[in-house]
């Protein structure tokens, strides 16, 4: 066997490209935009034209890093949607065109799908993977879900938030602390610092297994206005502490519908997915869940977390094995359900 697929990912504003050779990993490069961080958030149109300068090289770059000759390609599969439609579009039409001149087969991947597969990626030979079917806790920017993963192109989604996803409610409440964006990795590393008992945030009470952290974010907003009159230093002298007890109240909020899942549905192993799952609390808390409930925690390596083309790869490797292609006429979507 000598099956060899490049992935492409630029659903948000990572472009990134990654070749998988026999379903072992052999690059993955991802050019992170820096010129949103002026604006607080990814600005779309800037996202889609940064996308058009780095594509062509981090493809190229994946190609030099994993020694692979584009004319080896045995397929190529891109990110479809979900996301930012001008950012997919520069995706999709650099897939399309290359699959085209090297004559080679398309496959489309449903971004989410790809990261709930990144359990998957193998570095190395040894490397281990969980086995189907498994429960994940998906928890990105744009996604807070909990599905039930019955097989690589089965998936059913059994909770999602309502409003706001769990990395929104990191990054806005970061932004409201004056922290540059994304604000998730600032308010993780000031957490480790701090007293997650300190201040105390609402918490919402929805039923089945849904999420919402709209109520959260609006909480915390008046704790800071509040406190803002009296102390015009209160963020700077209690920056630690704010943090720490935000991804406390984060984490409760996710722990407490992944463990009524759990209960309901009693999976052997409990995946987490999406740029949340970074998270130190986080991987800590699902940890702790898994042991309590006697269930096998599965957990990403950080760098196959955020937003890359290693787990699109990954999901094309999956399609690939039952030559599951798509045509070039296919569009990209901004939304989807999974
Ligand atoms: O999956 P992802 O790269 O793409 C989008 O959905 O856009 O996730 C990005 C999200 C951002 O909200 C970011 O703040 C969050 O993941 N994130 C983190 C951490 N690392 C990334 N949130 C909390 N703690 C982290 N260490």
């Amino acid at each position: 066997m000598n099956d060899i697929i490049l992935g492409i990912e630029s659903s948000c504003d990572d472009t990134s490209a990654a070749v998988i050779r026999d379903g072992l990993l052999l690059s993955n490069v991802i050019a992170s935009q820096k010129v949103h961080e002026a604006y607080g958030g990814v600005v779309p149109e800037l996202a889609s034209r940064a996308h058009q300068q780095n594509i062509l090289p981090v493809v190229s770059e994946a190609l030099r890093q994993a020694g692979v000759d584009k004319h080896d390609l045995s397929a190529i599969a891109f990110t479809r949607g979900p996301g930012l439609l001008g950012s997919l579009l520069v995706g999709t039409s650099f897939a399309k065109g290359m699959a085209l001149g090297l004559n080679i087969p398309l496959i489309d991947i449903n971004h989410l799908h790809a990261h709930v597969l990144s359990q998957f990626i193998r570095e190395e030979e040894s490397d281990e993977v969980p086995d189907f079917p498994f429960m994940t806790l998906l928890i990105s920017g744009g996604n807070s879900q909990i599905i039930l993963v019955k097989s690589a192109e089965e998936m059913e989604i059994i909770g999602q938030t309502i409003d706001d996803a769990a990395g929104e409610a990191f990054d806005k409440c970061a932004k409201v602390m004056g922290l540059p964006y994304p604000g998730g990795p600032h308010i993780d590393r000031l957490a480790a610092e701090g007293d997650p008992n300190r201040f105390k945030f609402a918490k919402p009470n929805i039923p089945g297994l849904d999420y919402s952290f709209s109520g959260l974010k609006t909480s915390f907003l008046y704790t800071l206005r509040d406190n803002l009159k009296d102390n015009p230093q209160f963020i700077k002298e209690n920056e630690a502490d704010l943090a720490a007890s935000l991804q406390r109240t984060i984490i409760d909020i996710l722990m407490d519908k992944l463990e009524r899942a759990a209960k309901l549905y009693h999976p052997k192993h409990i995946t987490i997915g999406g740029g949340v799952s970074a998270n130190s609390g986080v991987r800590d808390a699902v940890e702790r869940l898994c042991h309590k409930l006697h269930i096998t925690p599965w957990l990403p390596k950080r760098k196959f977390t955020t937003d890359n083309a290693a787990m699109v790869a990954m999901a094309g490797w999956f399609k690939y094995q039952c030559r599951d292609f798509c045509d070039i006429s296919l569009p990209p979507y901004a939304r989807v359900v999974i």
